[in-house]
Parts: structure tokens; sequence; C-alpha cells
């Protein structure tokens, strides 16, 4: 089976952009699931019903978030949606789910989203949490979207993971990394899938404004980056009777 990975749609030309991408991809690489990272979709940033729409729209199955999932208060009603979720360390008052299992028929497959804590929010600790959702899933195939800033505990929760699911697929730092490989000779990995949106820009920001931002320490409003577009993914190949990783694929489609 074939999974794809699309790393944060950022704002409208990211939603556009994977619109345009996402139906040929899915037909040139005969993807059974394609799961999306939509925490940065909406303009303005966070996720509405609109921006998830446009997701789903192009062919997204799956949508996952992160730190930026609960930005839009007037859109929580997003997370009623069975097939959107939030990092699952928010905890269980937060609205919403932090992993689903989605039916194929002849397996099952589930996605896990996970936020880190180091230079971000301090929620729920990341490995106590996937270590207790991984008791409750009974399918050998498990994706995780591992929404996180700091490259160590990415990298040290690809170790913890190893040998237990399919993938651990790094988002949030918008650039796609360098490391793909399997761990354990079961477990897909990469730090960071990358996003998509406007290529020449700061993770999808205008550059102008995130600059001045840096230099000059005064508040600025960020401006959506304008120009052509990248969409960053990862393909995942797996053995459904056992959940193991047999190849991974960065993908930067222009
Ligand atoms: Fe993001
Ligand atoms: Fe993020």
């Amino acid at each position: 089976m074939r999974l794809l990975f699309v790393g944060d749609v950022v704002s409208e030309a990211g939603c556009l952009f994977l619109q345009k991408k996402l139906p040929a991809l899915k037909k040139q690489y005969q993807i059974d699931l394609a799961v999306v990272n939509g925490e940065n979709s909406a303009v303005g940033n966070g996720i509405t019903n609109y921006s998830a729409n446009q997701i789903f729209r192009s062919g997204a199955d799956v949508i996952t978030t992160g730190n930026h999932a609960f930005q839009r208060r007037k859109e929580l009603h997003v997370f009623e949606n069975a097939c959107i979720i939030r990092p699952v360390n928010y905890g269980d008052a937060c609205p919403g789910r932090g992993f689903l299992i989605q039916d194929m028929g002849s397996c099952q497959i589930a996605v896990i989203n996970l936020a880190g804590t180091l230079f971000l929010e301090n929620l729920e600790n990341p490995f106590a949490s996937v270590d207790a959702i991984l008791n409750q899933i009974h399918t050998p195939n498990i994706f995780v979207d591992f929404h996180a800033e700091a490259t160590s505990e990415k990298r040290a929760m690809g170790f913890h993971l190893a040998g237990r699911v399919t993938a651990v697929l790094g988002t949030h730092t918008h650039v796609q990394t360098a490391d793909a490989c399997i761990l354990k000779s079961h477990t897909g990995y990469i730090t960071d899938t990358g996003m998509t949106g406007v290529e020449n820009s700061v993770l999808g920001v205008d550059i102008k404004t995130a600059t001045d931002k840096l230099r000059f320490h005064t508040p600025v409003s960020y401006q959506d980056a304008r120009g052509a577009c990248y969409l960053n993914a990862v393909l995942i190949d797996f053995e459904k009777t056992c959940g193991k990783c047999t190849k991974i694929t960065p993908l930067i489609v222009r």
C-alpha cells in the first residue's frame, strides 16, 4: 500500500496549489490514502471550515494539524469532522481527537497527530502520550505526524517509535530535510516533510514582513507571500499485513 503525506499547506496559495497538483499525484503514484497537514491552511493561519474543505476537495482523506490547530476560535467546530485531527497531547478536555482509524476495507490505517514540547507549548509529554495511544490501537499500520520545532526531539521520537509504527513524519518547520530513512528496518522517518505554498518566502510568509520582524523587533502583521508554489510531501510504501515501511520517498513538486 502507498500513503502520501503532504507537509503544512500554507494559506490560500497553498490550498489552490494543492487543488491543482494532488489529484494528478494521487493517480500518478497510485495513492491509497492521502494525509495533509492543514494547520496553516487558512488565510491568517490556523484552519477554518473553508480551508479544510479546500483540502478535502483536492482529494485529501485525512487532515492533521499542529500548534495552530485552535488559532481560529470561531472555527473550532472543524474538529467535529472525524477526518480532521489535532495533536493528541492537547489532552481529552480539548476540542477534537488526536488520532483516527481509517478503514481501507482490506486493512485499517491509524493516523496519530502529536506535538513536540521543546520551544513550543507546554503540552502533555509527547513520548508518554504516544505510548498511551499505541496501547489502544490494534492495527500495525500506524502513521505519526510529529509536529515539532526541535530536530533533536523529532529524531528522538523517531527512535522511540522505531519498530512500533509504520512512519514518523515531521512537520512544523516547513523546510524539507534530507534525512528520510527507514529505522530498525521497519519505520519510515523524516525530520520534516516541508510545506506546500509559495516557495520564495519565509516559511510561506512574505519575505519583507518576516524579515522586518526579525530586524526591528516591532510588531508587524504578517502578509502572505506571493509567487510560484511548490508542494513538499513524502510517499510511504508499506506492507499492510505487518505495517512495515518498505520505502520512503521525499517529493518536491513545482
Ligand atoms: Fe506549520
Ligand atoms: Fe506549526
